[in-house]
């Protein structure tokens, strides 16, 4: 509960005037390492050491842009950002770190770039450090000299006077944390010194301090006058989360956590002047004298208030493990997009309720792709959390800034991960950069400020069509007390059991039908659908045996809902196929299957038909096929995708066709019921819709999901074209004489063809579709190798307990509108649609699921007022929670929750 909350996605959009910005720095970018007179860095120094950094990669070179300014400004305004953020590279200007030389060629450099900025209407943010010093500083102590501080406040002072009356947004310093901790603590980044991790950093983070307060005092004594601009410095944090919330030492350790590597910068800025107790209490108690440095009292007054605004860089979260992050690339990066809200309000009460300017946030790849969907969700959830913490907690949250501009040299891990929003090919000697999906969704966030409510999600008023069914649905498996139990009666097909548990007792509805009953009636459904068990009817599967105990059930069921006032909806095949026949011929693979279960339909349509209405022939045969037969995820367990899995299905086809026409000849004259199938689809989006191949993903996905089982029935009598065009194709390749996906003969297509008097559709989420061919996995058999397609879904959509189960309520509008267009306008009858929550909850405030339902029922609505669908019924899953298959009890999907 608590995550769903936390997880709800937040429409809005930020402050007119909030400053959407991107970011770079100087080494990672600018290449030129040695041209026009510039003084070597210390990341020169350290990229050129073989073995410090990946591939041995350097630099030198990097994107060139010290030779792309016109390139890197129209990416600039590609993205219709107000700020780029850049860093100066301060041995560019002053090549021995000092005011003895001013290399005039970087300053031009600089000038140039700042002037096409203005020209394009973006401010340009200026970091003046971002962690590459000049050598010949280090050479004499680097950060641990003292001295630093005045060459820092020298530099400083130049750069507000020379670009000053154009750049009114400073940055002193960049990640002071990572520069004192990697470079002089662990020795992981330049300067490459871990000879001291207990002192080094301390003393360099001094320095730090002093330099940026100095640097301040500079610029608001002799500058800020006259110039107008703002100055601070940029502080990176990991958010922190207490392993347990609820745990006062936890939550301290939390907050040590973030006052050690935040508060040692912020607090002494932001606060007082000096290091937060909590640092100093942990370091001095370690050893006497202590090694963190004291701040006189003259400095504190000096170091205390230097910043006009909060800079933080934000990435990640820590304290393992963090339920639900999200491995991203580099290691370090874990997706957790509400440590971002979390870590923005801590800051917010921690220093006084500040203004605060997101200066770094972004991800990782690992190649060089352009269709970077990670990258597109992964600033849409976390820019939705800055949006909640600046519109519903009230931080003052004034920009936000992506990283990065484009590919660069990502430190000591050289080329490999990629965090831009442009790709840059490192192998042309030109540096192209080219656009990635991100840079698109980027841009459009821009010009939305946000995320303005869509009138995609705009909720309508209005009545269902009159004698519209309201339903609601168990299955036979699910609810009942297993035939295990029950003498005289045949095991049903073993489920895959699952820490133990199985459906033997499950909602014990075989004992409890007239409580069932009770629960429908509450509820003013107008029909109950539900299954029937074949092998408590059939106890092997043929009519040797009749066991006239089902049949009474089945009977008493049925009289209590007419009694009371509800139609029965059933189901003659949810999935429990006797066990004889699976061990006889192999069940759904067998021909022999057809014939038996037109016997079963027939014994069933004679003794129940006369009070049943409304048949289904099957329930999901995508489910019991695909993972029934191919990835054996479902029982029988048997993996042979790709062969056994279309085997299945055609034998179902088969069946189902045979017995509709049995009723057709044989009750319907009498009876005067409607015989139906039931299929399950997700809707498919193209996962990036800049991309064709992905639309034609997508129409593979559909057609061999949906298509393969409704094409036949509605169509022609026959499989989607693509669907048989790819599969024939691969099996082609792989040398088989015929495709793996059976033929149908002409006499077989009229059989099936129209065999449906309505459209049952079981429907619960959306997916993203993407292509997947790949000539290396050519020889690999397998439904979804044949599909050449696969799918993947939106982290920022509400979930479900079930992993493949999202809560995106367009989807099914877009659904029923394609079924409309590509079935001829069939009356469709929702048979199913629900939302999952955790076994172990006991939370009866299902708020969720409520939206969930309020959401799915209003795009039905929409789909019948506005679209003209014909859809006759919606079906709620489930009556109670129920025996989730291979999910056993950890699932729970009822309107009712059951103490099991
Ligand atoms: C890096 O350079 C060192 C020294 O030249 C060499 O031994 C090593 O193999 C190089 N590593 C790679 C991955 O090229
Ligand atoms: C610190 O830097 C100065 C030059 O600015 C130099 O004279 C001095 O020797 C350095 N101190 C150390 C300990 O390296
Ligand atoms: C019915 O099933 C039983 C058990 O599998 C089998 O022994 C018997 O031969 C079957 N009868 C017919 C008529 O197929």
């Amino acid at each position: 509960t608590i995550a769903r909350e936390r997880d709800e996605f937040h429409y809005g959009t930020f402050p007119e005037g909030f400053k959407w910005s991107v970011s770079t720095s100087a080494y990672q970018i600018e290449g030129g390492w040695n041209v026009d007179g510039k003084g070597e860095s210390i990341w020169d120094t350290f990229s050129h050491t073989p073995g410090k950094r990946a591939n041995n990669e350097t630099g030198d070179i990097a994107c060139d842009s010290y030779h792309k300014v016109k390139e890197d400004v129209n990416l600039v305004k590609m993205l219709g950002v107000q700020q780029y953020r850049f860093s100066i590279s301060w041995s560019r200007i002053f090549p021995d770190g000092t005011t003895s030389y001013v290399n005039q060629a970087g300053v031009d450099y600089y000038n140039s770039l700042i002037d096409s900025l203005l020209k394009i209407g973006v401010e340009p943010v200026v970091t003046l450090y971002h962690w590459d010093l000049p050598q010949a500083l280090e050479d004499v102590g680097g950060l641990l000299n003292e001295t630093v501080v005045d060459r820092f406040n020298e530099y400083a002072d130049f750069c507000f006077k020379t670009f000053g009356n154009r750049v009114k947004f400073w940055i002193t310093f960049n990640e002071p944390y990572v520069i004192t901790w990697l470079g002089y603590g662990i020795g992981v980044f330049a300067p490459g010194i871990n000879s001291s991790p207990g002192e080094a950093p301390y003393q360099a983070a001094h320095n730090i301090i002093k330099a940026h307060a100095k640097a301040y005092r500079t610029y608001k004594k002799f500058y800020k006058g006259k110039q107008g601009g703002r100055i601070g410095m940029t502080m990176s944090t990991e958010w922190a989360e207490p392993k347990d919330p609820n745990n006062p030492s936890d939550v301290e350790a939390a907050d040590r956590v973030i006052q050690s590597i935040l508060g040692w910068f912020a607090h002494p800025i932001f606060k007082n002047g000096d290091y937060p107790e909590v640092v100093k209490k942990q370091v001095n108690e370690r050893r006497t004298p202590s090694r963190l440095p004291v701040f006189t009292d003259a400095e504190k007054v000096e170091i205390a208030g230097t910043a006009d605004f909060f800079a933080i860089n934000g990435y990640t979260s820590r304290l393992e493990p963090i339920p639900g992050a999200i491995q991203a690339t580099p290691d370090w990066l874990k997706i957790v997009p509400w440590g971002m809200r979390r870590l923005l309000n801590w800051l917010d009460r921690e220093y006084g309720h500040p203004t605060v300017y997101i200066t770094e946030n972004g991800v990782g790849t690992s190649d060089a792709t352009v269709d970077d969907q990670i990258r597109v969700n992964f600033y849409k959830a976390y820019i939705n959390e800055a949006l909640k913490a600046q519109q519903l907690d009230g931080v003052d949250l004034q920009g936000y800034t992506a990283w990065s501009l484009m590919d660069n040299f990502e430190w000591n891990s050289g080329y490999g991960p990629r965090f831009g929003l442009f790709e840059v090919d490192f192998n042309d000697a030109m540096r192209p950069r080219t656009p990635k999906r991100s840079s698109i969704y980027y841009n459009q966030l821009i010009r939305n400020n946000g995320f303005p409510p869509l009138q995609r999600d705009e909720r309508i008023t209005g009545d269902f069509p009159p004698n519209f069914i309201w339903a609601t649905a168990t299955s036979s498996y699910q609810p009942m007390r297993s035939p295990l139990y029950l003498k005289g009666e045949p095991t049903v097909i073993l489920m895959l059991e699952i820490d133990g548990t199985n459906g033997d007792v499950a909602c014990d509805s075989y004992h409890k039908f007239d409580v069932d009953i009770e629960l429908l009636r509450s509820m003013g459904v107008s029909h109950y659908r539900f299954s029937l068990s074949w092998p408590r009817i059939l106890p092997s599967g043929n009519r040797t045996t009749i066991n006239q105990a089902g049949i009474t059930y089945y009977h008493a069921l049925i009289d209590g809902l007419l009694a009371a006032g509800i139609e029965p909806m059933v189901t003659l095949y949810h999935w429990d196929l006797p066990n004889a026949l699976q061990d006889s011929f192999g069940g759904w693979v067998g021909a022999e299957i057809i014939d038996l279960f037109v016997e079963y339909a027939d014994i069933c349509f004679k003794e129940f038909g006369p009070k049943v209405k409304r048949w289904i022939t099957f329930n999901e045969p995508w489910v019991f096929t695909v993972l029934g037969y191919g990835n054996g995820a479902h029982s029988p367990n048997i993996k042979d995708s790709g062969r056994l899995d279309y085997q299945a299905g055609k034998n179902v086809l088969l069946a189902h066709a045979k017995a509709y026409r049995l009723y057709q000849t044989q009750y319907k004259a009498v009876q005067n019921g409607e015989v139906g199938i039931t299929c399950n689809s997700d809707w498919s989006e193209p996962r990036n819709q800049y991309r064709q191949v992905d639309y034609d993903a997508t129409n593979r996905v559909m057609q061999f999901f949906l298509g393969w089982f409704m094409h036949p029935i509605w169509v022609n009598g026959d499989y989607p074209d693509v669907m048989k065009e790819y599969v024939a194709k691969r099996s082609a390749a792989q040398g088989e004489a015929t495709s793996r996906l059976p033929e149908l003969t002409t006499q077989e297509k009229s059989l099936i063809f129209g065999t449906s008097d309505f459209f049952g559709l079981n429907h619960y989420t959306t997916n993203l579709a993407y292509e997947t061919f790949s000539p290396d996995r050519i020889n690999e058999v397998s439904y979804y190798e044949d599909r050449e397609a696969n799918t993947e879904q939106d982290f920022t959509w509400p979930a479900a307990a079930s992993v493949w189960l999202k809560d995106v309520p367009w989807g099914i509008r877009r659904l029923l509108s394609w079924i409309k267009k590509e079935y001829n306008d069939p009356p469709i009858l929702i048979t199913e649609n629900g939302f999952s929550e955790e076994g172990n909850s006991h939370e009866l405030n299902d708020w969720w699921r409520t939206k969930f339902f309020h959401g799915y029922i209003n795009e039905v609505l929409k789909a019948i007022q506005l679209d003209n669908v014909n859809v006759i019924g919606y079906t709620a899953w489930s009556l109670m929670d129920n025996f989730e298959w291979a999910e056993g009890y950890s699932e729970r999907f009822g309107l009712h929750w059951v103490d099991f």
